[in-house]
């Protein structure tokens, strides 16, 4: 048996609750070199595989766009961009293919919505994929570097569907990027609990 590490209380929860606070979105083109490589990004990567996971399914997989793979994920989203407008100028053709571009880091989160066990329905399979990629993000955050999640229609369209090889039942949720903040912007104001807990009232609760 493998016994997990215990968290110490105190310390542990500061230290998590500051990694929280300074976490923000930093969008790829404030990301720039270096990104983190080596034992960093398997720190990162690792880091995934601390989410939840109902039924053991691993309903979710990462897919890294090195550099030299840029262009052909520059010509995916030239491509989705001509479907969705086929009047599309060469100057948003050419913003399409920059976003390719930016960040050191960039990975695909994709997740199975119906292979393996048809009791775990999509929502669980997408929430466990949220939670490895929160894991990440605030990875990122604790080695030092900024950190986005973008989407966009191009996620859907055939273009990026066949450069990934998704299978049925497989979604392209976002790409994560990951690199060293060049600016960021002022931190933005949190929701407070009060806004997003209720409680529900004893006698609340409904027979059929
Ligand atoms: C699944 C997902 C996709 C996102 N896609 C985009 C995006 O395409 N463009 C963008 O500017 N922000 C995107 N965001 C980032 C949110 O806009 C950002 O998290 C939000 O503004 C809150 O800011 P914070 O991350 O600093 O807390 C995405 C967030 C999530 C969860």
């Amino acid at each position: 048996m493998r016994l997990a590490p215990q968290a110490s209380p105190g310390t542990d929860a500061e230290a998590l609750a500051t990694l929280l606070q300074t976490r923000q979105t930093i969008l790829p083109r404030r990301l720039g070199e270096p990104g983190p490589e080596g034992a960093e990004l398997h720190a990162l990567l690792s880091a995934a595989g601390h989410a939840p996971d109902h039924g053991r399914l691993l309903p979710w997989r990462l897919v890294l766009v090195p550099q030299q793979a840029r262009p052909a994920l520059g010509e995916a989203f030239a491509q989705a961009l001509c479907e969705r407008d086929p009047a599309a100028n060469s100057e948003e053709l050419a913003r399409a293919r920059d976003k390719a571009q930016r960040a050191p880091l960039l990975m695909l989160v994709v997740v199975d919505e119906t292979g393996g066990d048809p009791d775990i329905p999509a929502a669980e399979r997408v929430l466990s994929a949220g939670c490895a990629v929160q894991n990440l993000l605030l990875m990122a955050t604790a080695l030092g570097y900024g950190s986005a999640l973008t989407s966009g229609k191009a996620l859907a369209s055939a273009p990026l569907r066949a450069m990934f090889a998704l299978r049925d039942g497989e979604r392209a949720l976002c790409f994560v990027s990951v690199g060293t903040v060049l600016s960021r912007k002022d931190a933005r104001e949190r929701p407070l609990p009060a806004q997003y807990v209720s409680t529900l009232a004893a006698g609340q609760a409904r027979t059929p």
